[in-house]
């Protein structure tokens, strides 16, 4: 058993926690911005493969007291490196968090690398070089009050990075973020489910993948695990086999995705295609006021508009006051779900939200607003 922490957005810390249960994980416990939990190898590769809602997994090497970069150098240069990574191999540190003596995670990263580096140095006369792209090996540093955790990278790039996705609207959903709100809708694939605002169409494919069981990961060319010096590539295969096998052909109940943006459209639906999951969803090119339920019930989500320039709030009033008309008279029996990074334009839906739920989008402070349309 070993001690990992997936690191996820804030807010996300509870959806997370019970995804990772699902998938096996043991003594698992929320914390900000992240979930620990306990497991074995085959776990850590499950929750690469399968979490649907989770940034990186981080397996912790090391916990200590960190009041200065000196500290910090000679802590991490006395850690046995060469256990985790060769000279060959790149290498890049990621550092989050910061304190009183270390407030640039540039310079904290900087001292990680360096404490690396001249250890290879004196051991093996040659080091790993840096590349902050592509690395063979990631590092990360958390800095937290006087603590600083170094663990190494499971996932490499972030796991919202699909793979599927290449073109992008103009504010797109992270992934993991419409995973968890699919979630938190409570969305199952036996319900019908319509975005009528579904720009590339992020909600609308992760409720595909979810129907489908396909696993996120399966898109990705490679995962940080992968270079591990204990990688285990017979029970990685086996794992993938078992996610392939795992795939429905059909989703038991309808996907439809909407916009009035012709060209957003056509990004949702080769997104949808390099997921496979383009016969899954219907997307039509439609404006909202033109849209009618597709049956007596499901769930709607959509993530309106919320207007960066002042010019747009008039028109922002009117539109948010629309949907509540729509979701009232066209939508009965269904649920609807409202994403918005403005709460003065969610008030305008005029509906009493049986839900309202904190989360955080690109930083920006987001609610997740319930509708119940009897
Ligand atoms: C914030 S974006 C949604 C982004 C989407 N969730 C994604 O992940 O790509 C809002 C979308 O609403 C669409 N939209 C705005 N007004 C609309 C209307 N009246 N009818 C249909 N779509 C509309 C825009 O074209 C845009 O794609």
């Amino acid at each position: 058993m070993e001690r990992y922490f997936a690191t996820v957005a804030p807010g996300l810390e509870a959806i997370a926690a019970e995804e990772l249960t699902q998938l096996g994980a043991k003594s698992v416990q929320t914390g900000f911005s992240g979930v620990a939990f306990e497991g074995d190898r085959a776990l850590l590769y499950r929750a690469n493969l399968w979490g649907r809602t989770l940034f990186r997994v981080l397996m912790p090497l090391t916990e200590f007291s960190c009041t200065s970069p000196k500290q910090l150098y000679q802590e991490v240069r006395s850690l046995p490196w060469q256990t985790y990574l060769t000279p060959e191999q790149t290498l890049a540190v990621d550092c989050t968090g910061k304190n009183r003596a270390l407030n640039h995670t540039h310079f904290s990263a900087l001292q990680v690398k360096n404490a690396i580096v001249d250890q290879q140095r004196q051991q093996f006369g040659a080091r790993s070089n840096v590349d902050v792209e592509h690395p063979d090996v990631r590092v990360n540093l958390h800095i937290h009050r006087d603590r600083a955790t170094v663990s190494l990278d499971s996932s490499g790039s972030s796991l919202h990075r699909r793979g599927y996705r290449a073109a992008v609207g103009t504010a797109p959903l992270k992934e993991t973020l419409a995973a968890a709100i699919l979630k938190l809708a409570r969305y199952s694939p036996e319900l019908p489910f319509l975005d009528p605002l579904c720009g590339s169409g992020t909600l609308a494919l992760e409720a595909a993948l979810q129907a489908a069981n396909i696993a996120p990961g399966l898109f990705r060319d490679r995962f940080g695990f992968e270079n591990w010096p204990d990688f285990d590539a017979t029970l990685w295969q086996h794992l993938k086999d078992d996610a392939k096998t795992a795939r429905r052909d059909t989703c038991p109940a309808y996907i439809g995705g909407s916009d009035m943006d012709d060209e957003v459209l056509e990004q949702a639906r080769q997104n949808a295609a390099a997921a496979g999951v383009l016969s899954q969803i219907e997307f039509r090119c439609r404006d909202i006021r033109d849209i009618e339920a597709p049956s007596d019930r499901g769930i709607l989500i959509c993530n309106p508009p919320y207007g960066e320039r002042l010019g747009d709030v008039q028109e922002l009033r009117s539109f948010y006051r629309l949907l509540g008309d729509i979701f009232k008279q066209r939508f009965k029996g269904w649920t609807a779900y409202v994403f918005t990074g403005n709460r003065e334009l969610a008030k305008e839906v005029g509906l009493r939200p049986a839900r309202r739920i904190p989360l955080s989008s690109g930083g920006l402070d987001c609610r997740l607003l319930e509708f119940e349309l009897y």
